[in-house]
């Protein structure tokens, strides 16, 4: 799809589990300061009471409350809502399960996520949240960092899009590793959707 000068792309961003949502207010508010072509069309929460509820009520971004584990047709939902909403790209942000090969093929967009660490290192099943920064500091590594990746069927599996080290050195717990990590988050993964948007739909020359 070619991009016009009027044209501003549509992203959905999908939480899940308590769904704290800082990762999708970072992006917001880079879009708005940088008066970027990107509006974030709707949200998903998998519960009603997840915080990212009530952010999504501030910044006046529309919620849908989808949860991929007690929805039995959540990705026909969401694919009908990506549909219908002209969502030309999905960003994971703290959305923990897989999604399947056929609902990847049918929304026929891209589907990136960002993961806390430096993948294909503490990635994969249950690696989520601390548990990453719990491995992360019981092993010796003196770095960690930021992954944005495409998403496959697989957990943390897709080509690697950007990646960002931290120097966790420093830190005397994995919740300083988090601090530190969430914190390169929400400074990379914005700049890398809107890079990522401007490829994916460059013109052909
Ligand atoms: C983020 O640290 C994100 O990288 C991680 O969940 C957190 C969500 O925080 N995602 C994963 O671990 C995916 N494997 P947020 O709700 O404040 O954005």
């Amino acid at each position: 799809m070619e991009r016009t000068p009027s044209k501003t792309w549509r992203i959905a961003v999908l939480t899940s589990g308590a769904g704290r949502g800082s990762n999708l207010q970072a992006l917001y508010e880079y879009f708005k300061k940088h008066s970027l072509p990107v509006e974030i069309a709707f949200a998903t929460a998998s519960r009603k009471d997840a915080p990212v509820v009530q952010l999504c009520e501030k910044l006046n971004i529309p919620c849908y409350i989808l949860s991929p584990k007690k929805d039995k047709d959540f990705e026909n939902q969401l694919l009908e809502l990506c549909q219908q909403e002209k969502i030309e790209l999905i960003a994971l942000a703290g959305f923990m399960n897989l999604l399947s090969s056929s609902f990847l093929e049918k929304v026929k967009i891209p589907v990136l996520n960002i993961h806390p660490a430096l993948l294909p290192k503490y990635g994969g099943k249950g690696m989520y949240g601390m548990n990453v920064h719990n491995a992360v500091f019981a092993s010796d590594d003196k770095v960690s960092g930021v992954t944005v990746h495409l998403v496959d069927p697989q957990y943390d599996n897709g080509p690697i899009i950007a990646q960002v080290k931290v120097d966790i050195s420093d830190c005397k717990s994995p919740e300083e590793i988090a601090a530190k990590v969430l914190e390169i988050e929400h400074q990379t993964y914005a700049p890398v959707i809107y890079q990522f948007l401007c490829k994916y739909y460059a013109p052909e020359k």
